[in-house]
């Protein structure tokens, strides 16, 4: 699937320096997921997974947030930093998991269920945040899961793997809404066995949005930071990566000497593995987006502060941990 439509840029223009130029101008900050083009995490000020970049988002004194990932991430430094001009190189930057969720029917899921708690999981809409008790992301949700009363009744939406991940490794019953990342469907089990038969000694790390065939080959599973981490700091020189390949970028850089390689799907390369929602931001669209501050993200006030309270919620039951690596002091 490609859907990147690149705006008509000037090509001679140095996208790098004009960026930095306009970041220092509008005091903005750069924010980007693991997911982005690798030229988009090097111009960052921060790179990080969802929870990391929710904090950064909820702390930073710039006056603009430019946020390369997807929409709901946007959505979420807006509900967090409501004060601050919260920009997206590109509004159709969506999710699978999101679109699998849609509010109405949350809604009624959910008044069907009186006696339940709901957690979802951030990767949804804002509207589905404001029915939300807490939020979790995939670095917390077994910290929070497991913090909870163990007979209390949970909704699980909208990751069924991530939610049958958790519901097997906790022993915990969870009623699961049926959503699923159309990118970690793709990896296909078949050919991650032939893989670790050529590799034997290369670990497996993946990601909980992977079905369960996929996470049961994994020696480490875990957000896309503790995968990060784990690769990093595993005594392996090689490590099969069984998630979006973007993250592979910040792993060469942090250890050149390994090699890295990207879980495969049906047709055995990892190709189909690309986020194409993530890959619709470009270094074209980032710059333009921050010459015209826009698109930006724009929430009604009443879903906003309901959706506040479960992620508030979320930052307070979360282990404290690293926050996003400072990849770039470039224009900071
Ligand atoms: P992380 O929170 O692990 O970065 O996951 C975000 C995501 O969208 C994975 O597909
Ligand atoms: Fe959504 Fe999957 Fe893309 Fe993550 S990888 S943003 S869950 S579609």
């Amino acid at each position: 699937m490609n859907l990147i439509n690149n705006p008509t840029v000037d090509p001679t223009l140095d996208l790098v320096a004009e960026i930095n130029r306009l970041r220092k101008e509008k005091n903005a900050v750069i924010l980007a997921h693991y997911y982005q083009a690798a030229e988009i995490q090097d111009i960052a000020d921060f790179v990080g997974d969802s929870l990391d970049l929710s904090r950064k988002a909820a702390e930073t004194d710039a006056d603009v947030i430019v946020f390369c990932g997807v929409r709901f991430m946007a959505e979420v430094a807006k509900i967090l930093s409501p004060n601050k001009k919260v920009v997206l190189p590109d509004m159709k930057a969506g999710c699978s998991l999101e679109d699998s969720c849609p509010p109405d029917e949350f809604e009624k899921f959910v008044k069907a269920h009186p006696d339940h708690m709901v957690l979802s999981y951030i990767n949804c809409s804002a509207k589905v945040k404001a029915l939300t008790d807490i939020i979790v992301t995939s670095s917390n949700a077994e910290h929070i899961v497991a913090s909870l009363p163990e007979d209390q009744k949970i909704i699980f939406a909208p990751d069924r793997h991530l939610g049958g991940y958790l519901s097997r490794k906790l022993g915990r019953d969870m009623l699961l809404w049926q959503g699923t990342c159309i990118v970690h469907e793709m990896f296909s089990e078949k050919e991650l066995i032939k893989l670790m038969a050529k590799h034997p000694d290369a670990p497996v790390a993946a990601h909980p949005e992977c079905p369960d065939q996929i996470v049961s080959h994994a020696d480490h599973v875990g957000s896309t930071s503790s995968i990060l981490k784990f690769a990093t700091e595993s005594d392996a020189d090689t490590i099969i990566v069984a998630t979006e390949p973007g993250i592979i970028h910040q792993m060469q850089k942090a250890a050149p000497h390994k090699t890295f390689i990207g879980a495969p799907g049906a047709d055995g390369n990892c190709s189909c593995n690309t986020c194409p929602f993530m890959a619709l931001n470009t270094m074209e669209k980032l710059y333009l987006c921050l010459r015209d501050l826009g698109p930006e993200i724009d929430l009604d006030e009443e879903t906003r502060v309901k959706a506040e309270k479960p992620l508030r919620r979320m930052l307070e039951l979360s282990p404290q941990k690293g926050a996003a690596k400072d990849v770039s002091a470039v224009g900071a």
